[in-house]
């Protein structure tokens, strides 16, 4: 195990992160709880301090328990972590005055080259880091020796050879210090990690960890077909078994039969217990004569939240929410980045039901960004076809239908976008693209079919490509797919006449019509 002493930095996860594509184990502890007892069970192979907010000169601030210095085995400290090894270990750190606080991008030189913690790392003169503290050393520890600087910090990088100990002021984990990996690379190396920790070995802890959790208790989940609850569920159900119930809430606004592949999938083939909550009526009937797009979100989102407590309620003794929150949710803003925050807000379907019931809740993919989210689904035995579908919004084909919502749009919509669906799996474009789907356009037009004029609906087809829905670029079909398409709709869906392509991006577009 290699263990994280958590001081309360927003990036640790991301160290996490970065170690587990290296595939070393690892975990993350707050400091409050690292006691001498922890590393007496844990045996830690190698130890690493996050940087954290608080001040090292502060009576009270975080610490580690002196044993850990004692393990015999390498620890990296960052940041704060490098604050607080070297006010333990007899530097000095000096209180942030305006002039030596460093925040953002900057320049590391090497000053010893040959150190095996920077092997492979300065590939030119100077590398980018990001810094981002107030505070700074002073006046390193004994024993310690300098390997790197920039020019604000004289010991951006340092190191105590013998005791494997390593320090760095910048922040090796974000995405600002492009080649941080190499970093703990070359860390984990010297600590004597072989690399072959596997997402079937993360499965097995994230088990363990929801039945310690859990216990006896039954856990509800809002099953919706997506990744993430899929895989929430799927983890869950290996975990506790028939404690876990899914709901999946039917609103009469999913696609064609995907309400019988997803409850079909879970109950009959992977043996949940789901309860298909068949509130098709409850939903249209509320959306009757609706136009305005956010109207349409309230609406469906305050019903689901009523039919899943109605359902919730009717399960004895559910002490437990499931929920697939994954990584990005969790972080609420990346003050690293230093520009607006590049938190993506998931549309929690049952956003503060768990407090209204008294429940608490289980996510067990809190530290799991999405393609690891992925990787867990297909270990867990979930089909391929189903863990890389595209995103699919909460209100469903409510947002797909601009203006009122009827029975005979929705109808209609459902059977082009399953031709538009399956023209883009025929033409092995399906894991090249993020998202596609079809909208049902609130105007008629003329056409002429065989002898016939025809008065029908207009659909716009949509396809883009985006790395996390925050932009997106249209997806540049050929001519000849773009004429295949329309053809196939107008002659097998009954009420379309015309097909448009939506070749607008975002911004200033959104990918949905609504
Ligand atoms: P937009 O249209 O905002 O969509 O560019 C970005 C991504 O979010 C999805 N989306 C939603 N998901 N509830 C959801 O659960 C919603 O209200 C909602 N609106 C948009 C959209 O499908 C795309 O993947």
């Amino acid at each position: 195990t290699l263990l994280i002493v958590d001081f309360g930095s927003q990036v640790t996860q991301l160290i996490a992160r970065r170690l587990r594509e290296l595939s070393v184990y690892c975990e993350i502890h707050p400091y409050q709880n690292v006691t001498e007892a922890l590393l007496e069970t844990l045996k830690p192979k190698a130890v690493i301090f996050s940087g954290g907010p608080d001040s090292v000169m502060r009576e009270g601030s975080p610490r580690p328990p002196k044993a850990i210095y004692e393990l015999g085995v390498p620890i990296l400290g960052i940041c704060y972590g490098q604050q607080v090894m070297m006010h333990d270990l007899g530097g000095k750190v000096e209180a942030g005055e305006h002039a030596t606080a460093e925040f953002g991008r900057a320049y590391v030189a090497p000053s010893d080259t040959k150190s095996e913690l920077l092997t492979g790392w300065f590939l030119g003169e100077r590398e980018q880091v990001w810094m981002s503290h107030g505070d700074h050393v002073s006046e390193i520890a004994p024993g310690f020796e300098v390997l790197g600087t920039s020019p604000g910090a004289p010991f951006a990088i340092t190191a105590d050879r013998d005791r494997g100990f390593y320090a760095v002021q910048f922040h090796p984990e974000v995405h600002h210090t492009p080649n941080g990996k190499t970093l703990y690379e070359n860390f984990v190396r010297l600590a004597g990690f072989s690399g072959d920790w596997t997402m079937e070995a993360y499965r097995e802890q994230a088990i363990q960890q929801i039945r310690d959790k859990v216990g006896d208790k039954r856990v509800i989940c809002a099953l919706s077909g997506g990744v993430d609850s899929s895989v929430a569920a799927a983890l869950i159900h290996e975990a506790v078994g028939d404690q876990l119930t899914c709901v999946f809430v039917d609103h009469g606004l999913l696609r064609l039969n995907e309400a019988q592949e997803v409850v079909g999938m879970f109950r009959d083939h992977m043996n949940l217990q789901v309860i298909h909550a068949q509130e098709q009526e409850l939903f249209l009937g509320k959306l009757e004569g609706v136009s305005d797009p956010e109207t349409k979100r309230k609406i469906i989102g305050g019903l689901f939240i009523d039919v899943f407590q109605k359902y919730a309620d009717g399960i004895e003794g559910a002490e437990f929410l499931a929920q697939g929150t994954l990584y990005p949710d969790v972080i609420e803003s990346v003050s690293f980045s230093g520009g607006p925050s590049v938190t993506i807000k998931s549309h929690h379907n049952v956003g503060g039901l768990p407090e209204k019931m008294g429940l608490k809740l289980v996510e067990p993919l809190r530290e799991l960004f999405k393609d690891e989210v992925r990787a867990l689904g297909r270990e867990l035995g979930l089909p391929d076809s189903f863990i890389g579908r595209h995103p699919f919004p909460g209100p469903g084909l409510a947002i797909r239908c601009p203006g009122e919502i009827s029975r005979e749009k929705l109808e209609i919509l459902r059977k082009a976008d399953a031709v538009y669906i399956d023209q883009i799996r025929k033409h092995g474009l399906y894991d090249e693209i993020w998202q596609a789907f079809v909208a049902i356009l609130p105007v008629r037009t003329v056409g002429v079919m065989g002898d016939g004029r025809t008065y029908d609906y207009a659909c716009a087809l949509r396809a883009v490509t985006s790395v996390d829905g925050m932009t997106a670029d249209y997806y540049p079909f050929s001519h000849d797919f773009l004429g295949e398409t329309a053809t196939r709709i107008i002659n097998e869906v009954k009420g379309i006449n015309r097909v448009t392509y939506d070749v607008t991006s975002k911004p200033p577009g959104t990918i949905e019509w609504e």
